[in-house]
């Protein structure tokens, strides 16, 4: 008898098999006990009948509890009614743990609830769905980027500098000196794109936000590409065709999470089509200005301004050339005007916002080196950077993707939170 996983149900009709699993919820009779069962790769259901098991495996499954984990043995049947389309008639039972009053009941429970459950709250229909798609998500970017010929770097995390800016740091200790936890893998993928061409960087990045939006987290997980000898039109390219490329990726293999959450799989599919537009910021200003938005040219967008952008193309929307002063001091500058910087930030539909920021890089030795003075940084923290504008110098550009903006507009959640196993915000650092 072969031990299955509940996903490979579709190869066992009518075959008996073993499996190991939990209890979601149950429901039944005196006869019959129909078992909500869950293994981490799918949910079906077990039916257990009095008469096919007899008075003792049929108390046993009659007093199971929630989360208690069992072996059963039994036949594979499909079942049309399910979403899953198969389920197990069960033969017999053995209790492995059992489980006492396992607190997040069917009942409906708040957010910090949950999330303060989130050790347990992992098993349910929702964070089971949304996170096997980011683990699609994470696979999907390492297949893209190896087709494609980038070398993966790891950037570290302890470090002495603040690229994204000063006033967002998590400062610690290094012995008897300051260390900050990374705010980005960019200036080191700078360095790789030099040595390999193409390289990613992906690792999680730190930043002390003190924004309770649906969208910051304080520490998230970022892909950040970065290619040599090209320019950012063609950085675009690659980031449309990476976008498309997950989307698709999901759409391939998490139509059963995609139905477990109810999303539009139509409407996903839709943003597979490319290319995505491309609007300058003094045009996205002039459309905001035209649609009642009380901004000026120099402000960054908020979430409202986010929204409606992406929402008047209904896809994505890369907004390009933003001004100088609100961006990082590595951005190339424009060739024919000092106010703005060759970048683009591109912008989610459906209200999510800024799913990637990135730009090309200035090459020139004292630009550079002013920049970072106008930023208040610390030189010499940078100064093994500025190597890199020293020594074979090239035109070079890369962008950076927030692996959870990403996953919280593919599955279609409210809140960032979601998109990650154990989330880190402003006030949550437990469990
Ligand atoms: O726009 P950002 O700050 O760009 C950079 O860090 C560049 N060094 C990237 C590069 O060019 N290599 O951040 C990039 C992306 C954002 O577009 C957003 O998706 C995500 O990182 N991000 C956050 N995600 C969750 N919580 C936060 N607090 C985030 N801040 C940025
Ligand atoms: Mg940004």
């Amino acid at each position: 008898m072969d031990t299955i996983r509940i996903e490979d149900a579709k190869n066992y009709v009518d075959q008996e098999v073993r499996l190991g699993a939990w209890l979601r919820n149950k429901r039944g009779s005196g006869k019959m006990q129909f078992l909500q069962l869950r293994d981490g790769t799918a949910f079906f259901q077990g039916v257990v009948s009095k008469e096919a098991v007899g008075e003792e495996i049929f108390a046993k499954a009659k007093a199971l509890t929630q989360e208690t984990s069992m072996y059963l043995i039994g036949t594979i049947r499909e079942d049309e009614r399910s979403p899953f389309g198969y389920e197990m008639q069960v033969k017999d039972l053995t209790v492995v743990g059992e489980s006492d009053g396992y607190p997040i009941t069917p009942k409906e429970h708040g957010t910090d609830f949950l999330m303060d459950h989130r050790h347990l709250y992992l098993r349910h229909i929702q964070p089971f769905a949304v996170l096997r798609i980011r683990n699609t998500i994470i696979a999907a970017t390492y297949e893209f980027f190896n087709k494609e010929g980038f070398v993966k770097i790891d950037s570290p995390i302890l470090t002495g500098s603040a690229p994204e800016g000063t006033t967002e740091l998590f400062h610690t200790e290094y012995f008897d000196t300051d260390a900050y936890m990374s705010q980005t893998g960019q200036l080191y993928a700078e360095a790789g794109a030099m040595a390999f061409g193409r390289v990613f960087t992906f690792g999680p990045t730190f930043r002390a936000e003190k924004s309770k939006t649906r969208r910051h987290l304080t520490e998230f997980w970022m892909i950040e590409p970065e290619m040599a000898w090209m320019t950012q039109d063609d950085s675009l390219e690659v980031q449309e065709r990476y976008i498309a490329y997950l989307i698709q990726a999901v759409l391939d293999r998490n139509q059963y999470e995609l139905d477990l959450l109810g999303r539009d799989k139509e409407l996903l599919q839709s943003y597979t089509q490319l290319p995505y537009p491309r609007v300058s910021y003094d045009d996205a200003i002039k459309l905001l200005q035209e649609n009642e938005f009380d901004v000026e040219w120099g402000v960054d967008f908020g979430s409202p301004e986010e929204t409606f952008l992406a929402n008047h193309f209904a896809k994505p929307v890369f907004i390009t050339n933003f001004p100088k002063e609100i961006k990082a001091f590595y951005m190339k500058r424009h060739p024919d005007r000092d106010d703005v910087v060759i970048s683009a930030d591109l912008l989610a539909p459906e209200g999510y916002g800024e799913i990637i920021g990135g730009s090309e890089r200035d090459t020139d030795y004292d630009y550079l080196e002013q920049r970072i003075k106008e930023q208040g940084l610390d030189l010499k923290e940078y100064s093994w950077y500025l190597d890199l504008r020293k020594y074979g110098s090239v035109p070079h550009s890369g962008f950076g993707l927030g692996l959870e903006r990403a996953v919280t507009w593919i599955t279609g959640e409210e809140h960032i939170r979601e998109a990650i196993p154990f989330p880190r915000t402003m006030n949550r650092l437990w469990p």
